[in-house]
């Protein structure tokens, strides 16, 4: 089928890339000319894994290619993917300008075009933004739906860093559709998909992504408060939870504790939901202690720091890891911030490193040292913290730890195995107890 995507970020690239590898012709569009040359030289703008590799595969064989006319691109395509952001505003409600104004764009080209086409929302966008807000915009063409165009809601369920394997292996596709017609023509997409489809309405659809990203947010947050009651026990919150996880009705995924979730996703979609609820005049009891957990537990590590070292004044503490989760560049949301603020409020000079965030986490903070590699970062520390789970930082060894005048380490994600870490190392794992 021939399809356009608009927008280039993570989840528009990501499904451009992924249809386009299953035969799709697909034509990506952006506002932004140097992101659309980077693409026709197959050169991905955001960094995922596998992805270089696929798209100069796609490029070269003439599936895939980027524009910046929006007009000509849906004029040429039996399908339009909307795949531009949705941030949340001051009270946690979301933004769908973006996705408004596309659809401005959208229903010009409507106007002119005379076969069926199909428009389907995979922005994020709370429920009932689609038959709304889209479809009203769309009517302006004077194009009906149902005759002259189909409306369907696709959302993503695709982790940054490795969005690429969850969008070629989905556990599922849900697919929202204003009519039978719509939800086949999304179908038909998806066809050389194995995954189980879901074909529901749109406000469904819409639902289903913000609870699913609630709820793995409260397994994450559930993980944390256990684990701090875990710490008063002496108990290892991570064996319990590989028990906890063994009964195929809970599983064991999302439930490591550690110091909170980040990323563009989790906090400002579960703001969202509450947002939309407390419009609808109800009371959100889990969202909020969801989201009240997530914002005390990067400074837990700052405390076990104090306890350790009694006064933080004048200490020298490395962060190692500044990205929301390793394995992207992204430090949106991330629990790196309020860690390195805290420790700033305690009077410890920081120090801090990260394979690729070092660039945007340096925009949102002052007053801090960064090192070139993680030797730098632990010279002369009298502590570390281990805030993001990169491979690198898997990798540490006691040896790697020489450099440093005393060696506490606080491992807020538990990727060092303490055993292989030798006896003058103060290792403090979170919810190790
Ligand atoms: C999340 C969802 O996992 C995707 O399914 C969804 O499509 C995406 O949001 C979205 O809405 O677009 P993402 O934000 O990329 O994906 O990252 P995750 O891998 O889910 O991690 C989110 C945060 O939770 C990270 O800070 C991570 O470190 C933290 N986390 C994750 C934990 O603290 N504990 C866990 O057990 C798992």
């Amino acid at each position: 089928m021939k399809v356009s995507i608009i927008g280039t970020g993570y989840v528009g690239l990501v499904t451009g890339v992924g249809f386009a590898k299953h035969g799709h012709e697909v034509v990506c569009v952006d506002k932004d000319g140097y992101k659309v040359d980077m693409i026709n030289q197959a050169e991905p703008p955001i960094y995922e894994k596998d992805l270089k590799k696929l798209l100069e595969k796609v490029v070269s064989d003439s599936k895939l290619s980027a524009t910046m006319k929006t007009e000509e691109a849906i004029r040429d395509t039996e399908i339009t993917f909307i795949c531009v952001g949705t941030p949340s505003k001051e009270d946690g409600s979301v933004d769908t300008s973006a996705v408004e104004k596309v659809s401005e764009e959208v229903a010009g080209a409507l106007k002119k075009k005379k076969e069926y086409h199909v428009v389907c929302v995979k922005s994020t966008v709370t429920p009932g933004t689609t038959d709304g807000k889209v479809l009203p915009t769309l009517e302006k063409s004077g194009k009906k739906v149902g005759e002259d165009f189909g409306l369907s809601m696709n959302p993503e369920f695709l982790r940054e860093g490795v969005a690429l394997d969850d969008f070629l292996n989905p556990d599922r596709i849900v697919i929202g559709g204003i009519d039978q017609r719509s939800q086949e023509f999304v179908r038909e997409v998806y066809f050389p998909f194995k995954a189980p489809i879901l074909l529901t309405d749109l406000r469904t659809a819409e639902m289903i992504k913000y609870a699913s990203n609630a709820l793995l947010a409260t397994k994450i947050s559930f993980a944390n408060e256990v684990s701090r009651l875990c710490e008063k026990m002496g108990i290892d919150v991570y064996d319990v939870m590989d028990g906890v996880g063994m009964d195929h009705r809970i599983n064991r995924d999302f439930l490591n504790a550690g110091c909170g979730f980040g990323g563009s996703c989790f906090p400002k979609d579960v703001r969202a939901l509450r947002s939309l609820a407390r419009k609808e005049g109800l009371k959100t009891k889990i969202l909020d202690a969801v989201l009240e957990v997530n914002q005390e537990q990067p400074l837990l590590t700052v405390e076990y720091l104090r306890d350790e070292l009694e006064d933080l004044q004048g200490k020298k503490v490395a962060v190692l890891g500044l990205t929301f989760k390793g394995g992207t560049d992204d430090v949106r949301m991330t629990r790196a911030l309020p860690m390195v603020e805290g420790l700033k409020d305690e009077g410890a000079e920081v120090i801090v490193y990260d394979p690729m965030g070092m660039k945007n986490f340096s925009k949102l903070v002052d007053g801090i040292d960064y090192a070139d590699g993680i030797e730098e970062a632990l010279e002369g520390a009298d502590a570390c913290i281990i805030q993001n789970d990169w491979l690198e930082f898997k990798a540490l060894k006691s040896e790697d730890l020489a450099g440093m005048r005393r060696k506490v380490i606080v491992d807020a994600r538990r990727i060092l195995d303490e055993e292989e870490l030798s006896e003058n190392v103060t290792y403090i794992g979170v919810g190790k107890g």
